[in-house]
């Protein structure tokens, strides 16, 4: 797995708190749940519990799960509550349980293979509820690679300045995937370190994920575009 979420969970946390604008997340996924009349939720790839904290102080019946230990150690510390899991997305276990399944900040971009993404839709095809409904968003393979461009972000955090130089590379190995290497400077009081992490991120063309929901018995709702991303609304069928 990469750095980000072991290692770097830490700085995750602190940097991803100026990269996604979470109150604005929690709106829009708020807004789908209530007009889909949803409570009880699971939230795969929930990371250190940004939207967790916001989906419990709403009164949603939430459980989020996560492949890393350390982000759900943020998460847990955080939020005082026991409504998270640990657990790989493509061994999703559960027994139609949820109103629900939302697969938040493009997590399934770090499935490679096609056999995972169908393992993975099956598992919350049998995690859902009859007619239950699947929300999650992807990196749209278009806009992804029309742009490809390497980038650099700086952030602060707390007098913690975070700087991260990203290069992508095509890898193009299992569907539209990219290496994204990148480097985290860290000056925090004085003290700098450096770390480096590589990783192999998939996008997806909007035809071939409503391929995808087609073979796991899915039916598409809706499309949302997001710049270079996009949200899937879909139900169980
Ligand atoms: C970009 S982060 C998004 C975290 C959170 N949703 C947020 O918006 O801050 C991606 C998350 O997916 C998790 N993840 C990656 N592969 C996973 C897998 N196979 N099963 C479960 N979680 C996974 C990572 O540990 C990480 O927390």
């Amino acid at each position: 797995m990469t750095q980000l979420y072991t290692t770097l969970a830490s700085v995750y946390h602190e940097m991803y708190q100026h990269v996604f604008d979470y109150d604005k997340e929690f709106s829009f996924y708020d807004s789908i749940l209530k007009k889909n009349n949803c409570k009880k939720i699971l939230e795969v790839g929930c990371g250190s519990g940004m939207l967790a904290r916001r989906f419990l102080k709403n009164g949603y019946d939430y459980l989020g799960l996560d492949l890393s230990r350390e982000m759900l150690d943020i998460a847990r510390s955080e939020i005082n509550s026991d409504s998270f899991i640990q657990c790989d997305m493509r061994s999703l276990s559960f027994d139609q349980q949820f109103d629900s399944v939302l697969i938040t900040g493009r997590s399934i971009a770090y499935l490679t293979e096609n056999l995972d993404i169908i393992i993975t839709l099956s598992g919350v095809h049998n995690s859902l509820k009859d007619n239950g409904l699947l929300v999650f968003d992807l990196f749209e393979a278009n806009g992804i690679f029309d742009n490809f461009n390497d980038f650099e972000q700086n952030i602060e955090h707390n007098n913690k300045k975070i700087r991260r130089i990203s290069k992508l590379k095509k890898n193009l190995k299992t569907g539209w995937t990219y290496d994204w290497y990148a480097k985290y400077i860290i000056e925090d009081d004085g003290n700098v370190s450096e770390f480096e992490d590589l990783t192999t991120l998939r996008a997806f063309t909007k035809d071939e994920i409503q391929l995808f929901l087609k073979l796991t018995d899915f039916k598409l709702k809706e499309i949302i575009d997001a710049g270079k991303a996009f949200t899937i609304i879909a139900e169980k069928i």
